[in-house]
């Protein structure tokens, strides 16, 4: 089997890897992908879908994969099923389910998916109106795609006055932010879920959680994801109502509305004394909880996508290993602000990769032969082991072996999970 894997992240990286170790798989090529993925995966740049559909059919690819939002939100697997391309992605309108804030809300609403309270507007004045009626924590979010910056956690009714400014008349994120969601403040832990959605059925992985904030002990500026770990234990029945009251009636939504989902579900979940309530969906895997996930997955991935292809999941029962991963993000010094890049980046002779090391590389270029930074998270190290400490203790021995001028991580990557048996 050929696989094409759209997207160029540590997220894609890991999509690809996990590809390579399935009996069914012959070649996995990743679109635009980065220089740090190595043989045997072959990287390629396809510059638009009239690219890749040519190369589909040159290259006999069986299905192509789409690691990221944004050509979801462009419509691509539209384009490619309109050829006759099999694509695991959903459509541009079950997309919306993450590309807009607002679509995503109405949905849970009419499909009684539990969330917070909420409230839309669309223009400056009603919100800032509605605001004065509050009262505080309530969060703010910008209606489309923002990168993960378009949600603003507001304490009072002058921060609020004027993060509605920055997203609607300073329009710092554009035409995402023509649109607001003013929602209730929700108070908990966070976890991460994906689900496989065939349009029919659905099988849902292992637990992760990611690490949002740039600093330690969840302090500074969120940032894209600076660590994760897996599995966050929780017990059956904890899973059977997550699958219940988040997955199944959404899936069932989309069928209702005559627009089955297909593809990668991933459920942000804040899971309160009240139960779990969804904080939002995506229409992709997360990142970086996917370099924490499928490194535990034992199922065949390429039998678990066809089977998304064939509408056949029900026949799928998702095995995985009896361990833990956590991986660490290493980002550019300065990183979510501004950072320098093109460092040179260096390992020590005894660094190895092996099945329980796994680097995953994402804001990486090559300039002669050595590989330097690109971007503001620039690589991660995934660490597998029996336990969830001795997973940490892997990953940072390993960390401490990679350098780069300012190279930035936390040093507590997957603490949170070492104090809390989930089982709520
Ligand atoms: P989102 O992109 O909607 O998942 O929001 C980004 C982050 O903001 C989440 O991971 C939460 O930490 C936080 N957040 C979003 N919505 C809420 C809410 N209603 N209550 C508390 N925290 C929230
Ligand atoms: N890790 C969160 C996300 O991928 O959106």
């Amino acid at each position: 089997m050929n696989i094409l894997v759209i997207g160029s992240g540590g997220r894609e990286h890991a999509i690809a890897r996990q590809f390579l170790k399935s009996r069914l798989c012959t070649n996995v090529f990743v679109s635009p992908g980065n220089a740090g993925m190595k043989d045997p995966i072959s990287i390629i740049e396809l510059k638009n879908v009239g690219d890749i559909i040519d190369f589909v059919k040159k290259e006999n690819i069986n299905f192509v994969f789409i690691g990221p939002e944004q050509p979801l939100a462009e419509g691509i697997t539209d384009k490619l099923s309109a050829e006759n391309i099999d694509v695991i992605g959903p459509t541009q309108y079950a997309a919306q389910i993450e590309t807009s804030k607002v679509f995503a809300k109405n949905f849970m609403e009419k499909f009684a998916i539990p969330t917070a309270k909420y409230r839309v507007f669309n223009d400056y004045e009603s919100a800032v109106m509605y605001l004065s009626t509050c009262s505080f924590p309530q969060v703010i979010k910008a209606d489309g795609l923002a990168g993960g910056k378009g949600v603003v956690i507001v304490s009072d009714y002058k921060e609020a006055k004027s993060a509605v400014s920055t997203i609607m008349s300073e329009k710092k994120f554009g035409n995402a932010g023509a649109n607001i969601v003013i929602e209730e403040f929700l108070q908990g832990w966070e976890t991460s879920v994906f689900a496989f959605c065939d349009g029919k059925n659905f099988v849902s992985t292992i637990f992760s959680q990611d690490h949002k904030a740039v600093y330690d002990g969840d302090n500074g500026p969120n940032t894209g994801g600076m660590g994760a770990y897996a599995p966050v234990s929780v017990n059956d029945d904890f899973k059977h109502k997550i699958d219940e009251s988040i997955f199944r009636p959404i899936i069932d939504g989309f069928i209702k509305e005559g627009h089955p989902y297909k593809g990668i579900l991933f459920a942000g979940l804040m899971i309160t004394p009240q139960g779990p309530y969804v904080l939002e969906y995506n229409a992709r895997f997360g990142d970086p909880e996917t370099e924490v996930v499928l490194p535990l997955l034992k199922t065949d991935f390429s039998e678990i996508c066809q089977a998304i292809i064939n509408q056949k999941l029900d026949t799928i029962k998702l095995e995985w290993e009896n361990k833990a991963c956590v991986t660490v993000v290493a980002a550019s010094g300065g990183y979510p602000g501004s950072f320098e890049k093109d460092k040179p980046i260096t390992f020590t002779p005894d660094f190895r990769e092996n099945d329980n090391l796994l680097l995953f590389t994402a804001g990486v270029k090559k300039t002669g032969r050595n590989l330097v930074t690109s971007g503001g998270r620039v690589l991660m190290l995934t660490a597998k082991a029996d336990t969830l400490q001795s997973a940490i203790n892997l990953a940072y021995d390993n960390m401490n072996k990679i350098n780069f001028e300012r190279i930035y991580y936390r040093t507590d990557i997957g603490k949170k999970g070492l104090f809390s048996e989930r089982k709520d």
